[in-house]
């Protein structure tokens, strides 16, 4: 069977765009795949400087994951710093990586570019850990021989450097390593936040999907629409409240909802109200999950252990082969 991968950088609240963007994309993909889903805890590294917010905030992943439906007996959950063969082989990569190919990643090339403009040396903050960001996610998805690699847009370039790294060391030391492809949802692009621009949590307009139902409301009422009264008709596709209903409702309401507004008759206040009652029937079951979960980490330990034997569950890269062939 082939193999899904993707990583989970442990940070932030889960919102509605993570989950049509991604979790729920890559709960689909694992019917079909053997998957290997894991929390990126040495990925936030780069920034995170508090030991004990990055190991609450992988258990809060984790659940968040399984409480949206992850089953840890298909799918393997681990978390990255449980397997330390990933590291291993980050090293081993990086000899093969060009360092100019890291020098375009646009996370670092973003740090460096701010640095300039505002006049400090160029690699004024930056750690190593930025730097080598991509060659440390080249070997998460490279070490269980992932052939397709679910993630949002913003990671179509970590993807390519990761293929470039695959195909070099295969130059170097034989057909070993799979070559991954990205799976990118495109529609992840058209979702949009609280102010209509993409959701994003540094744009602060996101619906955070496992809050309480009062902060969930009060999400879906700073939804920013424009001062026309009810009576008037409206264009649904140029309404976030319509587009996001679209995604989440069933598409007899979804169509009600478009008609009713193109008649006239329909005020943003209503539609936000049948926009929270979507939000909340879809997410309400989850958020009760996610809180018994929550309530028992030992029980997420256990599923972290038995995740780590990523190796044992792999297929078909002999990894102890060429670590064998390399060492020195
Ligand atoms: N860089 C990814 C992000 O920021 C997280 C990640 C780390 C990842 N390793 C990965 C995604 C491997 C896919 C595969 O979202």
């Amino acid at each position: 069977m082939s193999v899904a991968l993707t990583g989970i950088k442990p940070t932030g609240t889960p919102h509605l765009g993570n989950y049509l963007g991604m979790i729920n994309p890559a709960l689909r993909l694992a019917e079909a795949y053997q998957a290997f889903y894991f929390i990126a805890d040495y990925h936030a590294l780069t920034t995170e400087r508090d030991g004990a917010a990055l190991r609450r905030s992988s258990y809060e992943v984790a659940a968040t994951w399984l409480a949206l439906g992850l089953d840890p007996a298909r799918v393997t959950l681990y978390r990255q710093s449980d397997v330390p063969e990933v590291t291993e082989l980050t090293w081993i990569l990086s000899n093969v990586t060009p360092k100019g190919l890291l020098n375009r990643a646009h996370a670092y090339k973003a740090a460096v570019d701010e640095n300039v403009a505002r006049q400090r040396d160029p690699d004024a903050g930056i750690n190593m850990g930025l730097f080598n960001y991509p060659v440390l996610m080249a070997a998460d998805i490279l070490f269980p021989g992932a052939d397709a690699v679910p993630v949002g847009q913003d990671q179509r370039q970590h993807l390519e450097m990761t293929q470039d790294m695959a195909e070099a060391f295969n130059a170097a030391y034989g057909p070993i390593l799979t070559v991954p492809e990205a799976v990118i949802d495109e529609r992840v692009m058209t979702i949009p936040g609280l102010d209509g621009r993409k959701m994003s949590k540094s744009y602060d307009n996101i619906i955070p999907i496992l809050a309480p139902a009062k902060q969930l409301r009060k999400a879906v009422m700073r939804i920013v629409t424009d001062s026309r009264p009810p009576e008037e008709p409206k264009d649904p596709r140029e309404d976030t409240i319509y587009q996001l209903y679209e995604l989440v409702a069933p598409p007899e309401a979804a169509q009600s909802m478009a008609e009713r507004y193109e008649r006239g008759g329909l005020g943003y206040g209503q539609a936000k109200g049948e926009l929270f009652e979507a939000l909340d029937a879809t997410f309400a079951p989850a958020r009760d999950r996610y809180a018994e979960i929550m309530a028992d980490t030992n029980a997420i330990d256990r599923i972290f252990v038995d995740g780590s034997f990523v190796e044992d569950k792999a297929h078909p890269n002999d990894f102890d082969g060429y670590f064998g062939e390399l060492s020195p």
